[in-house]
Order: structure tokens, then C-alpha cells, then sequence
């Protein structure tokens, strides 16, 4: 999730692409980069880029006097490519007459990157942004907007892209698919900009991109028009009322409710150009393993902490089910210090969102001074984690801000969904007819996403008002889903400071049942999986001790669970395998609900770090 901006009008671009980038930081700060067309030297490109903060971008240009009014910035969160000069964005084509800037994911950019090669195009970063500056430049005839459209056609995957060329002043193209881009119109000109907080400081008058549209905007013009050829679309000017605090969370109250809501998108971008629903094909060359290594596999380890831990013990299920491949799921400060049993025929997977947790990294340290191949599911790319891995699976969620991990989780699990149906395919344990079955579900699983978060806020407040004065929770799953009220239990305690526990609900009846009383809340997950009666049977022993149930089941089997509770949340139904994550999302909106209701720091809990980089 990158950050663009963009600029042409009668002020100086620099500062306003500055000042830009600034409020759009929270998107990516691996580098950053601003290119200018200079009017005064015949239209040239001057580009300036920097890895790390913005600030260092800043002390670049300090004593630079540029004057261009047209413009170009973007600050960085890395996809492709780890983070550095050569990789920042602006990226240029072979005259370093044209620059682009890009938020997104471009699928094919191999195949595109080699045929360019070929042709005699010569690359300098490892972007796959890169070869859209090429593309565009293959097309140039005069006409940027067309040759713009003609790229595009033939990219796959995520964009929204600012074009800037030397051979049209006072002149940028913008294009989006599945990234957003807004529009901004002020007095000093036109404005570009992947969201509005960036637009703020200039103006409130904003036009809206929609998917599969472009833009060509000049000081004092903005054409809207199709991608695929160039129609003219008229849309009005929409004036938007937020303040800068609130339009950087876009909208939300906290960065943790806007994350919550992202998943959707956060679950498709990391399964975007990896799944091929008709085939069943998963494409994970990042693992290195093929038919004969995969073969080779006698153990596998999941290594992680916290939330990250719940979602190896998870993957735990689905690997040993369609694997067949004995796992091992250990909490990474544990590993360190066991007789750990691993050898040249283990696969060691750390899985942290930050890369930079010190326990995960010292397990994983240890497993490959054992001789193990280690296969990182990570969401930062050149985190310490992806550089010393031997590879590395990353989730594309986006920076996650918010200390309580939510889309990191779900996009950690549909990595590791991806990694069981390579794993099963690479060694014949899945069938075919079985691995499409499955990978149509993980495609359609970001739409029922979706469709549950439409109103869920409205049906776990009850909930929320109801309970968020208890002094303890006790939430129950079976099967996978034990690790989804792990991680429920987890999310409400390090937000709302209430004591909860996650626990297999067949294990309640061997001491914690003893906890159950008029008081105390009990959370069970009743998906209609193949554990559901023993589940269900579960939660009637807390109805018959009158202990306070809260059930979380599937969507039509409403009925039976209104004989539990008249607290009943339900998802839509789905392959069995992928419930933890419908699941998980009222239980991450019920803990914010809760600790919000509590006036709780939500995005920054007492005694918690993003990241634990300490033992
Ligand atoms: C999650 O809500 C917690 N903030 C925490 O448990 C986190 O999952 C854990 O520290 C691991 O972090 P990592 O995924 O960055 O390694």
C-alpha cells in the first residue's frame, strides 16, 4: 500500500508533493521519491529518491531550488523488490524522459520485464513497477494518454498509476484498477493523489476515480475517461467534510477498525496471481520447492508468537489434512531453548507480520544452523526475516498501524491456505478435482469477506453494550477453530484489558466449567463444520450452569443456535477449512467494540509494542 501524489498548476510542485506525502506516510515508508518536469530546461525530468522515512527525502532536496510547477511523489510500502534507492518510485524509462509512480501489483511483470529485455529496454531496480515506465515508453507516439491505455492493456493484476513525460508541459496521466486514486481542485491547479488526506492542505473538492478509469489532468482540466478506450466520463466534484486525523484513518475511528475493514482487500492482494480457480493451480515460486524437495519434506515447523502463533496453529490442521506431512507449531520463544528434532529434511516456517520479532528470528536462526529450509510468511518486505530467510511468502496487507493485529492474521492464514494446496499439489496428496474445490473457495473467500463486514457492526454492538463491563470471557472452538478463540481471546485482552481465555471447548468440562456462573461470558464458535454437534453439546453444558453464552455460528442455522442464546452472530457459510476467517472478524469487532466502550487506547494499548524486537 503505497502513497502517490501528484501536481500541476501555477505553485511550485515540490512542496505540495512534500507536504503530500507527508500526510500519506502511514501508507509505506520504505523510501520515497518526487519527480519534477523542469518548464525552464526544456521540459527535463529531474527526479530525486531516497530509501527510508520521508524526512530523508526532504534533507535531499533541502538545497535544491526547483522551480517546476508539474510533478510527481510517491512513498513506498515494498511489494517487489526490497527497500532502496534503485527501488523508490519515481521509476523511469530508458530516456529518463518519462516517470511513473505506482500503488499495486502487477502479476505478469516477469513475463512483460523479459519480452522488454529482449527488445532492448535495460532495467535498473527490481520493481515490477519498473516495467510499466518501459511499457508506456514502447507505446509513446505523441499521444500519452493512449499510449498510457495501451500499456495498461496489457498488464494483469492492481494499479493506480501518475504518469508524467517531458513531451507534454503542465501535463499528468493517472489510471487505477483495484488502488484507489483521487483528484483534487484548487485554486493553484489540479492535484493527484492516492487518498485524501493528501489533498487536504490545498482543497476539499475531490473527483473520484472508479476502477478501469484514467485521467488526464492539466492545471485547469481534469478529463475522466475509460481505460479500455478513451470515452469521456462526466463526474461531478464530490466535497468531502473530513479532518486530516480522521482522513488519514479514512474516516475510521482508529487505524485498527480501518484495518478490520481492509481485510477484504488485504486477503486478495495476497492471494492475487497465486491461485488459478479452474486449475487448482497455486503459483509460490518464492518457496523454491518443486516435485523432488517437496517430496523430501519429513516434518514441517510453524514458528511464530501471538497472533501470528494462532494462525501457525491453524495451518497445523490444513496441512496435516491434505499434506500429510507431520507439524510441529511452536511458540518461537519455546523453540529456542527445546532439543528441537530438525534436520535437511525439515521446513521451518516463521510467520510474523513485522520480520522483526526477536524470539521468531532467533528460532529461525536456529532451525538453519540445523540444516532446514525456511520459507518465511511475512508482510514486510526486507524485514530482517525476508533477508536472511531462504524464502519468503509475503502477505500484501499493507502497513498494519494498529498495535492489535487483525488484517495481518487473515491475510497470514490465506499465505498459509496458499502454502497447503503448493505443498499437497508438489507432493500428489491433494486431488485435483479436491485442489480446485479448494482454491475456488480461497478466491471467493475476499467477497464473503465483504459481505459479512457490510453490517457487522451493527450486530456485535448489542453484544459489545452488553458485556463490556465483564471482568472475565471465556471463548471455546473446536478443531480450527480453538485457534480462532485463541486469537479472539487475545484480541480482547490486549485491548480492553478484560481477562480472556481461549480454550478447545471439549477441554471445558476438565476444570475451567468450574469458572461458570451467572457472570461470566462465554463465547462459543458453532460453525457448521464436522465438529458442530460436539460443539454444540459444549455450549449446552455452560446453558444448563446459566452461564452467560454467546454463540458464533453459521448463517442459517440461526434457529438452533437462538436454543443457546439470544446472542447469536453468524457468518456465511463455507469451506470448512476457511471458516477461521469469517470467524475471526466478529470476534476482532467485538473486542474493538468492547474496548472502545471502555475508552481504551485502542490503536496503542498500555505495555504493547507493534513489534517486539526484544526477548
Ligand atoms: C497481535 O495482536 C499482537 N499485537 C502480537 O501478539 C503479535 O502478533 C506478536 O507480537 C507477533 O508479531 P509479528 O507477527 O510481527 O511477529
Amino acid at each position: 500500500m503505497c502513497g502517490i501524489v501528484g501536481y500541476t498548476g501555477r505553485r511550485r510542485a515540490v512542496p505540495i508533493i512534500i507536504e503530500g506525502l507527508r500526510r500519506l506516510e502511514y501508507r509505506g515508508y520504505d523510501s520515497a521519491g518526487v519527480a519534477c518536469r523542469d518548464d525552464a530546461d526544456n521540459g527535463r525530468i529531474l527526479r530525486r529518491r531516497a530509501r527510508g522515512k520521508l524526512v530523508r527525502l526532504e534533507e535531499l532536496l533541502e538545497d535544491q531550488d526547483i522551480r517546476s510547477t508539474t510533478g510527481l511523489g510517491h512513498t513506498r510500502w515494498a511489494t517487489h523488490g526490497a527497500p532502496s534507492e534503485d527501488n523508490a518510485h519515481p521509476h523511469c524509462d530508458c530516456s529518463g524522459d518519462l516517470v511513473v509512480v505506482h500503488n499495486g501489483i502487477i502479476e505478469n511483470h516477469r513475463s512483460l520485464k523479459e519480452e522488454l529485455i529482449a527488445a532492448g529496454h535495460c532495467f535498473s531496480s527490481d520493481t515490477d513497477t519498473e516495467v510499466l515506465a518501459h511499457l508506456i515508453e514502447t507505446e509513446l507516439d505523441g499521444d500519452l494518454a493512449r499510449a498510457v491505455r495501451a500499456a495498461l492493456a496489457r498488464v494483469k493484476g492492481s494499479f493506480a498509476i501518475g504518469v508524467l513525460w517531458r513531451g507534454a508541459a503542465d501535463t499528468l496521466v493517472a489510471a487505477r484498477r483495484h488502488s484507489p486514486l483521487v483528484i483534487g481542485v484548487s485554486d493553484a491547479g489540479s492535484h493527484l493523489a492516492s487518498d485524501i488526506p493528501a489533498l487536504l492542505p490545498y482543497t476539499r473538492e475531490v473527483i473520484f476515480l472508479n476502477d478501469d478509469e484514467m485521467a488526464v489532468i492539466t492545471s485547469d482540466s481534469r478529463e475522466i475517461m475509460t481505460l479500455s478506450n478513451g470515452s469521456p466520463i462526466n463526474r461531478e466534484i464530490t466535497t468531502v467534510d473530513w479532518n486530516a486525523a480522521m482522513a488519514e484513518k479514512a474516516g475510521y475511528k482508529h487505524f485498527m477498525l480501518k484495518e478490520i475493514f481492509e481485510q477484504p482487500e488485504a486477503v486478495s492482494n495476497t492471494i492475487r496471481g497465486r491461485v488459478d480457480p479452474e486449475s487448482g493451480g497455486i503459483t509460490l515460486p518464492e518457496t523454491g520447492l518443486d516435485e523432488k524437495s517437496a517430496a523430501r519434506i519429513s516434518r514441517i515447523t510453524l514458528l511464530a508468537c501471538g497472533t501470528s502463533w494462532h494462525a501457525a496453529l491453524i495451518a497445523r490442521y490444513w496441512i496435516e489434512k491434505w499434506c500429510r506431512i507431520p507439524v510441529e507449531v511452536d511458540i518461537a520463544s519455546e523453540f529456542r531453548y527445546r532439543s528441537i528434532l530438525i534436520d535437511a529434511n525439515s521446513l521451518v516456517v516463521p510467520i510474523s507480520q513485522s520480520g522483526e520479532t526477536a524470539d521468531t528470528l532467533a528460532g529461525m536462526r536456529r532451525a538453519m544452523e540445523m540444516g532446514a529450509r525456511v520459507v518465511a510468511i511475512c508482510n514486510v518486505v526486507g524485514s530482517t526475516m525476508t533477508r536472511e530467510a531462504d524464502g519468503t511468502i509475503y502477505t500484501h496487507a499493507g502497513p498494519e498501524i494498529g498495535v492489535a493485529s487483525t488484517k495481518a492474521f487473515t491475510s497470514q492464514l490465506a499465505a498459509l491456505f496458499l502454502l497447503t494446496l503448493h505443498l499437497g499439489r508438489l507432493r500428489g496428496s491433494i486431488a485435483p478435482e479436491t485442489a480446485v474445490r479448494l482454491a475456488a473457495a480461497l478466491t471467493e473467500l475476499p467477497l464473503l469477506m465483504e459481505e459479512e463486514l457490510r453490517d457487522l457492526e451493527s450486530r456485535t454492538m448489542p453484544v459489545a453494550e452488553e458485556f463490556n463491563r465483564a471482568r472475565d470471557f471465556i471463548y471455546l472452538g473446536r478443531g480450527m477453530n480453538f485457534p480462532v478463540a485463541l486469537e479472539g481471546a487475545l484480541k480482547l485482552k490486549e485491548i480492553s484489558y478484560i481477562h480472556a481465555e481461549g480454550y478447545p471447548a471439549g477441554e471445558l468440562k476438565h476444570g475451567p466449567i468450574a469458572l461458570v456462573d451467572r457472570e461470566m461470558p462465554i463465547l462459543a464458535l458453532l460453525p457448521r463444520d464436522p465438529v458442530y454437534d460436539k460443539a454444540v453439546s459444549n455450549a449446552e453444558e455452560v446453558k444448563a450452569r446459566r452461564g452467560r453464552l454467546i454463540v458464533v455460528g453459521s448463517r442459517g442455522d440461526e434457529k438452533n443456535l437462538r436454543e443457546l442464546s439470544r446472542h447469536v452472530l453468524v457468518v456465511p457459510e463455507i469451506e470448512e477449512d476457511l471458516y477461521p476467517m469469517l470467524l475471526s472478524l466478529p470476534l476482532q469487532l467485538l473486542a474493538y467494540q468492547i474496548a472502545n466502550l471502555r475508552g481504551c487506547d485502542v490503536d496503542q494499548p498500555r505495555n504493547l509494542a507493534k513489534s517486539v524486537t526484544v526477548e
